[in-house]
């Protein structure tokens, strides 16, 4: 089977991960030090503080912004669990806009009608790594006076050409878990241009901790270990290249898949440059969907619905009260596929996904 994830992890991953061993020194030592330093250099100076992964990361950052019991937030109805059990957790509702078809990202044009005299912050996906549009949230951030927070944990490397790359203006948090483009096995980075939220989120990580033993306010344990920062560092180093494979597979795909019941995602142009987190094609109807799916399962290509179920349409949002009908992340639920764009396939599997996708004949 041709998988959608497959780490690459070699020796310098083994050495950095042995170094650590040997020192004895297994959390919030220098390697997590360096790789907050690292970032921080590539994200041109933004405050970066390593936590222990990417969930974690969007409820540090919320709180750090003031996000309490009775807050709402304004989020996309399309994305990951992950990103609104934070707001549910700090005892505030998100509250759900509908997606752009086009991109699957929210529509900024349901941002503005969503807001209260309770709305804290503004919580926007770059979903499968393309970008928002930065620059017109941002706008509504400064009209309304209301923080915006990136979910950008599938978005490393992608950039915006208004805003530059993603992490390195605002604020916005990362996931490292092993399945992204880089990854440590569980991880993550809140990066901040704020620094005053940088100081609350740091005071946040480690239990409110002002020093060893003195406690300022009710933290969490949110730390990253001295081993993921470790492996981290390194793959770090690899982030420009990982993201040139999968922006060429993707643009491989883009010319190649020739199949008229197939809708191909959004090209990178010269505004907004996706990482290719995720490759996600249409179909027109969930049977063909699913139908592709099987075919591209029986021809040993690996695909998955990212995601089969709008944010509201979990039992938890549910039974909470909380969900609201947004018609678009709803068809798009029923539509999307995702299939293997990792920069670590061979020219053979790629020629075979193309090859796969492009004879498969929708059964009506
Ligand atoms: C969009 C989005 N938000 C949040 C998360 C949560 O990150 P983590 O799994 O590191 O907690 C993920 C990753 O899985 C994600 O894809």
């Amino acid at each position: 089977m041709i998988g959608i994830s497959k780490l690459s992890l070699g020796r310098a991953e083994e050495d950095a991960a042995l170094r650590v061993l040997r020192t004895g020194q297994l959390a919030m030592g220098p390697e997590t030090q360096s790789v907050e330093t690292e970032f921080s250099k590539r994200f041109g100076g933004a405050d970066c503080i390593a936590v222990s992964n990417g969930t974690v990361a969007i409820t540090l950052a919320l709180a750090a912004m003031g996000v309490g019991p009775g807050d709402e937030v304004i989020t996309t109805a399309f994305s990951f669990i992950g990103t609104i059990e934070p707001i549910i957790q700090l005892g505030a509702k998100p509250v759900f806009a509908d997606v752009d078809l086009s991109t699957a990202n929210i529509d900024v044009d349901n941002i503005e009608p969503l807001i209260t005299d309770r709305t804290k912050a503004i919580l926007p996906v770059h979903l499968y790594g393309r970008p928002v549009d930065l620059a017109a949230i941002r706008k509504i951030s400064r009209d309304y006076r209301i923080p915006v927070l990136e979910d950008a944990c599938q978005a490393i490397g992608s950039s915006d050409a208004n805003t530059g790359e993603i992490g390195g203006s605002g604020t916005a948090v990362f996931s490292f878990y092993g399945s992204k483009n880089i990854a440590c096995g569980e991880g993550g980075l809140v990066a901040t241009d704020d620094s005053s939220i940088g100081e609350r989120v740091r005071l946040l990580r480690s239990h409110g901790s002002i020093e060893t033993y003195r406690h300022k306010i009710v933290g969490y344990n949110a730390r990253m270990t001295d081993l993921q920062a470790a492996v981290l560092r390194v793959q770090l180093e690899s982030l420009d290249t990982v993201t040139e494979g999968r922006q060429l597979n993707a643009a491989y795909y883009q010319e190649s898949i020739v199949n008229d019941a197939i809708l191909l995602p959004p090209v990178n142009n010269e505004k907004s440059t996706s990482c290719f987190h995720q490759y996600t094609i249409r179909l027109s109807s969930q049977a063909h969907r699913n139908d592709l799916q099987t075919w591209a399962s029986q021809h040993e290509v690996e695909t998955r619905a990212y995601y089969p179920y709008s944010l509201s349409g979990h039992p938890v949002v549910e039974n909470l009260g909380i969900g609201s009908l947004c018609q678009n992340a709803d068809d798009l639920s029923n539509v999307v596929l995702s299939i293997p764009v990792r920069e670590t396939l061979t020219i053979e599997e790629k020629a075979k996904i193309v090859e796969v996708l492009s004879t498969w004949e929708p059964r009506d």
